[in-house]
């Protein structure tokens, strides 16, 4: 999911993050800040299954990337005092990648699939009798002399990630026992999060400060992260030039130097980046304003379409800002507004 104009804001996780977002990643459901409503009820799910023994039902985590999928998935199986095995859609291609995970998971162990309705038909195959039965179903040897073998597996806990329950098939679907959907964090959920990550790679960071970088982190942890790493770079180099501190990593981040370094990122008040922008303005004075399909808009933007509809067009929808409609893209006044300020 290429996003060429600004990496800084793509929810989608990249190299860089990989390493701190590890060091950030709540471990236990009691650190975890925000999705109140999924959280109760993950909670509840996994103290019964801890009361009986079992794997908790196989859960569906929905929502746009950034929000914490992943780290749920690893909380969950935390909790349970099992494994986790991590993969995702696009790899699981063959049957028989699919069945070897399965083959080596332990009792109460969690198989996370990241980006789930991406997996071939063989793989989903495989998975239904796993995900029902905890059986597999593989062919022993090739061709004419290729025999049907049913497999045990151990009892364990499927949990898929995606970012609309429409893209996975309904038999796929079906087999979740649980479906929780994460939304968009509050600002004060991600001025917590912000002064937590602070805390844990010593930055020192004032509540003004977490703030701006909240109120602008287009509701999604990851991005929060990656924008107070950027700033604090700012308020180092910004403090040393301006003869406090030394260059040594110990400025202070506070609303002044964080809206700075925001502007200077190219990140609005809004929390809005350059492809944001862009599509606002491609929508409103190449379109009209809409409606317009999202392929259209694909192509003006030469962004792809699912870029757009999973990344890009979530937080707009969310701010009011742009409307899906049976016609397509609907540019609303509120955006109309927002851009006429900008320019
Ligand atoms: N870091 C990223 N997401 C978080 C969350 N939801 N709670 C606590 N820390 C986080």
């Amino acid at each position: 999911m290429p996003i060429k104009e600004d990496k800084l804001i793509n929810p989608v996780s990249i190299e860089e993050d990989t390493v701190v977002d590890n060091a950030l990643r709540p471990r236990r459901l009691e650190e975890y800040i925000g999705q109140k409503a999924a959280l109760k009820q993950l909670d509840i799910s996994i103290k019964a299954a801890v009361q009986r023994r079992e794997p908790i039902d196989h859960l569906l985590l929905l929502g746009p990337p950034g929000l914490g999928k992943t780290t749920l998935a690893r909380i969950v199986a935390t909790e349970m005092n099992a494994n986790i095995t991590i993969s995702s859609g696009p790899i699981l291609d063959k049957g028989r990648d699919i069945a070897v995970l399965l083959s080596n998971l332990e009792n109460n162990d969690v198989l996370f699939i990241d980006e789930i309705h991406r997996i071939s038909a063989s793989t989903e195959e495989i998975l239904y009798p796993a995900m029902e039965e905890y059986k597999i179903d593989i062919l022993l040897g090739e061709g004419v002399a290729a025999r049907p073998l049913r497999l045990d597996v151990s009892p364990f806990s499927l949990i898929g990630a995606t970012t609309r329950s429409g893209l996975l098939t309904s038999p796929l679907h079906d087999r979740f026992g649980i479906t929780l959907r994460l939304d968009f964090y509050e600002v004060e959920d991600l001025i917590k999060i912000v002064s937590r990550s602070a805390s844990l790679l010593k930055i020192d960071i004032d509540e003004q400060g977490a703030r701006e970088i909240a109120k602008r982190a287009r509701g999604t942890p990851r991005i929060a992260n990656r924008i107070l790493r950027r700033v604090r770079d700012y308020a180092q180099v910004h403090g040393h030039e301006n003869g406090h501190g030394h260059g040594q990593g110990n400025a202070s981040i506070n609303l002044e130097n964080a809206a700075s370094a925001l502007d200077l990122l190219g990140i609005d008040v809004n929390g809005l980046d350059l492809m944001d922008r862009k599509l606002l303005d491609v929508l409103i004075s190449k379109f009209d304003g809409g409606p317009v399909g999202l392929g259209n808009l694909a192509t003006a933007l030469d962004e792809s379409k699912e870029t757009l509809e999973d990344v890009i067009e979530p937080y707009l929808i969310r701010l009011g800002l742009i409307k899906r409609t049976q016609r397509g893209r609907v540019a609303t006044d509120l955006a109309r507004n927002i851009l006429a300020l900008d320019v």
